[in-house]
């Protein structure tokens, strides 16, 4: 082996072997069914009414089945804690979605409604990967406080774990276009990229995707 080599196979094995595993060119973030999509402000589904394959439901709330397995454990897992997470809403279709932006438009003006909803067709909750999570007590459901709450903690914590990350995060808002939801867990397929987007922080940042604040003209 000469010196370099030695050299590189050093340094690679200082690189922790799940962040290794992990190439962002490897995923197809285009395709509607694809557990990895990339839906945002640019980047609507296709086709825009898209209504995924298989759908289940999870204590009255629905997931495509590998999302649902993996919220399960994750809500077992946090029970195993003593913390007790509720589903709140799980998948929206394109006219569920369409309504809830419109009421939203209707009470806070469509600039608030941007900054809080996706329009129709825009949203990660119409891929069925997407679950908002509450405490069984309700405190600070779906408010900025709930990151204070035991599952909003918790969540931070440990939603890598079982393969969601929080998609909207503070502070990203410029990249993101929406408002810090603590409460917004997005599943990606598995633990080991779940770990590498959250250490970027932004499904955009990890597929170096251009921000997305507003909608294009
Ligand atoms: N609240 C998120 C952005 C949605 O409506 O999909
Ligand atoms: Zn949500």
């Amino acid at each position: 082996m000469t010196a370099a080599v030695a050299g590189l196979v050093l340094s690679l094995g200082m690189i922790a072997p799940s962040a290794m595993a992990v190439d962002p060119g490897a995923y197809d973030i285009d395709s509607a069914s694809s557990l990895q999509v990339v839906v945002n402000k640019h980047r609507p589904l296709n086709p825009a009414t898209y209504v995924p394959g298989q759908l289940v439901r999870v204590q009255g709330e629905r997931l495509r089945a590998e999302a649902a397995d993996a919220y399960k454990q994750l809500a077992k897992a946090a029970k195993a804690a003593g913390v007790n997470i509720m589903p709140i809403s799980g998948y929206r279709s394109y006219s569920q979605q369409a309504s809830l932006y419109d009421s939203y438009v209707r009470q806070y003006g469509q600039a608030t409604a941007d900054a809080i909803a996706a329009r129709p067709g825009y949203s990660e909750h119409q891929t069925g990967l997407a679950m908002d999570i509450g405490n069984a007590s309700g405190t600070c459901a779906l408010q900025a406080c709930f990151a204070t709450t035991p599952a909003g903690k918790w969540a931070a914590d440990h939603a890598a774990e079982h393969g969601f990350i929080i998609r909207y995060p503070a502070g990203a808002e410029a990249t993101t276009g929406y408002t810090y939801e603590p409460w917004h867990l997005r599943y990606v397929g598995g633990r080991d990229i779940a770990d590498a987007v959250t250490s970027e922080g932004t499904l955009e940042a990890f597929f170096d995707l251009e921000a997305a604040p507003d909608y294009l003209p």
